[in-house]
């Protein structure tokens, strides 16, 4: 099991945000499998005893309706009690890994989650929240951290979920200061739109979690014995993606072959991707194009967002990144890829 290692200038400036008073929603987002869900993990194990966390992950579930949600969300207590109840319980229990609950969960009485789920409106949800977080608020910092919530997508309950979510994590923080919210995203085309929407603007701070620069890459592998030569192979290889550096370290024995395995492997999935859309003709001489310009260019620009550029986006070939308005490969391997199928077809 290798150690979590480094994140120091991001670890930093969560805390920093975790020691002002909350005021606005921070939206985490980052490449695919660039380290956030390890980082976030990695903090709420470590933070003092005053912050109370509820780490909510929509991973591993299909939300297709409100009910699907509400069982994320809560942890269904066998018991009646009131939110003072609740409250008091959070508040004097204090667990060193960070999350009280299973799976983080927000605890709440059968009787009324009962009336809740009976009624299904966001409305009485969100009015216990506000009412529980408030109380923990008194004594304890409580934060709130919402990991892939880009799969709540179209779910709609009056509204749309995602928006009236949005909107309460706005009251949580800038109105009534009561808790912090951290939501955390890789899909590029939510990005764009959380980004767009009007409601936020003002109301949201940015918080890129990219992969590690080369001087982490370095130091990374260094602290597991690599030489120069493997160092360079491997960063020529998947730049600075934690998840496959992790991985080059556990088959040093092989690496060379590990890091042909990977991009012949990459390649022959993106391939794969851009045959599907083959008929479309026109797309597809649209995405070789950009092909050509990302693996000239590596980061590159972008004025609007087309439909090719859209495909190559959703799926998960290229980055977006608004806030700096750049387009950039997901990894490393995926721009070596893309050069491959360049020269076999382009
Ligand atoms: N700071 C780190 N130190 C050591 N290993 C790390 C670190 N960050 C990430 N990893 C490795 O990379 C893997 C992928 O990271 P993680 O799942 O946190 O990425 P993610 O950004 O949340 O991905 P996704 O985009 O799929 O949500 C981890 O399982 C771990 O092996
Ligand atoms: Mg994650």
């Amino acid at each position: 099991m290798i150690e979590f290692y480094d994140r120091e200038e991001e670890i930093k400036e969560i805390m920093r945000i975790l020691g002002t008073t909350p005021n606005l929603i921070t939206f985490v987002y980052g490449p695919i499998n660039s380290g956030k869900t390890t980082l976030f993990q990695h903090l709420i194990r470590t933070l003092p005893e005053d912050y109370r966390v509820f780490y909510i992950s929509l991973r591993h579930i299909y939300v297709s309706k409100a009910d699907d949600f509400l069982k994320v969300l809560f942890d269904v207590r066998n018991k009646r009690a009131s939110v003072k109840t609740i409250a008091k319980e959070i508040v004097e229990t204090y667990v060193p890994e960070g999350v009280l609950t299973p799976f983080g969960r927000i605890p709440i009485p059968k009787n009324v989650f009962r009336e809740l789920f009976r009624e299904s409106r966001m409305e009485n949800v969100f009015v216990y929240l506000e009412s529980l977080l408030g109380e923990v608020a008194k004594r304890k910092r409580p934060v709130l951290v919402l990991d892939e919530l880009q799969k709540l997508g179209d779910v709609k309950i009056n509204g749309l979920l995602i928006y009236e979510l949005f909107n309460f994590f706005v009251g949580l923080t800038k109105e009534s200061h009561i808790a912090h919210v951290f939501v955390i995203t890789s899909d590029s085309l939510f990005i764009e739109k959380v980004f767009n929407e009007a409601m936020l603007h003002g109301r949201c701070r940015y918080l890129l979690i990219d992969d590690f620069d080369y001087d982490t890459t370095v130091s990374f592998l260094k602290k597991h014995n690599f030489d120069e030569k493997e160092i360079e192979l491997t960063w020529n290889y998947f730049g600075g993606k934690p998840v496959y550096l992790v991985e080059a370290v556990n088959n040093r024995h092989r690496l060379k072959e590990f890091c042909e395995e990977n991009l012949k492997l990459r390649y022959s999935q993106i391939l794969d991707t851009i045959y599907e859309i083959e008929e479309n003709r026109k797309l597809f001489d649209k995405i070789i194009e950009l092909f050509k310009t990302i693996s000239e260019k590596e980061v590159m620009r972008y004025a609007k967002i087309d439909d090719a550029l859209k495909f190559c986006i959703r799926k998960n070939i290229l980055f977006l990144e608004p806030v700096n308005r750049i387009v950039k490969p997901q990894s490393r391997l995926d721009l070596l890829a893309i050069r491959q199928i360049l020269k076999e077809i382009g």
